[in-house]
């Protein structure tokens, strides 16, 4: 698809999220984790860039999200803000970071806006992280919610499910999204939970519910960026369309490379001084 400038040039900040709800507009979310990736992603018009502690599994080879730092997320997140302009930047607050009390998840959370540049902060979890929502909103940070499947969860959940099959799962879900709103969340990822609740919780809210693996019936669509580009043909699940062949480009790319230098076609004369 050929790239056209974006027509939605102004900032976009957590307030104005819930305007574009109620006028209808799709939100478009992406993560990022370096410079040059999240300059691309900003001018391409994307409205949030999440610096995600997705970070373990896509840039840092952990496997799952369980061993990210805040210093890990900051450094990225540092490098972000270099390069974000237009978007809403959003910092994920990796486990362990707002497990301790909530004058431990503050100062976090406050490291990540003043230190790291973040807008606003996300985290994992329902009801149990309600009290924490209000005291982040109460000291002036924006948050972000993020309940269905919750990776930091994984030792306890055992494996990566659909979340919310079950009437009471369903309701519960629900009744997480609604607590959340109230006590003060701007936006609410939905993660891995049936297309028909997270419709549901997408009419009962008045806040953007933000899908990923939730259907089209939510507020806004997220993705890893590197599940997006295909750059893992090992990990596909259903919800991660790659837009593009990464994985196969780059590698012809190499092959390119290799290619010409054993063959002494790399570098030409133009590539080379006198
Ligand atoms: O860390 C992350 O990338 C996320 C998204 C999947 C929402 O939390």
């Amino acid at each position: 698809m050929p790239y056209l400038k974006p027509e939605r040039p102004e900032k976009v900040n957590a307030p104005s999220l819930k305007t574009s709800k109620e006028r209808g507009e799709r939100l478009v979310c992406l993560t990022a984790y370096d410079f040059p990736t999240a300059r691309i992603v900003d001018e391409a018009g994307i409205d949030i860039i999440l610096v995600g502690d997705s970070l373990g599994n896509v840039v840092l080879g952990y496997g799952n999200t369980v061993p990210v730092t805040l210093d890990e997320i900051l450094i990225h997140l540092k490098a972000v803000r270099r390069a974000v302009q237009r978007a809403l930047l959003v910092a994920d607050m990796p486990y362990g970071s707002f497990h301790t009390g909530a004058d431990d998840a503050v100062r976090n959370a406050l490291r990540l806006v003043k230190e790291g540049g973040a807008e606003a902060v996300k985290l994992e979890g329902g009801h149990k992280r309600v009290q924490l929502v209000k005291r982040l909103v109460d000291e002036e940070i924006a948050v972000m919610g993020h309940i269905g499947l919750t990776p930091q969860s994984i030792n306890k959940l055992g494996a990566y499910r659909v979340q919310g099959k079950t009437a009471s799962a369903a309701r519960q879900l629900l009744d997480d999204a609604r607590a959340l709103e109230d006590a003060g969340a701007f936006a609410i990822v939905l993660e891995v939970v049936p297309r028909e609740i997270a419709s549901l919780i997408t009419e009962s809210v008045s806040i953007p519910t933000i899908g990923i693996g939730a259907g089209a019936g939510c507020d806004g669509q997220i993705l890893v960026l590197q599940d997006l580009l295909g750059m893992d043909r090992d990990f596909r699940p259903k919800f991660a369309r790659p837009f593009f062949d990464g994985e196969r480009c780059v590698l012809e790319a190499l092959a390119s490379f290799d290619q010409a230098v054993k063959a002494g076609t790399f570098p030409a004369l133009e590539e080379s001084y006198s």
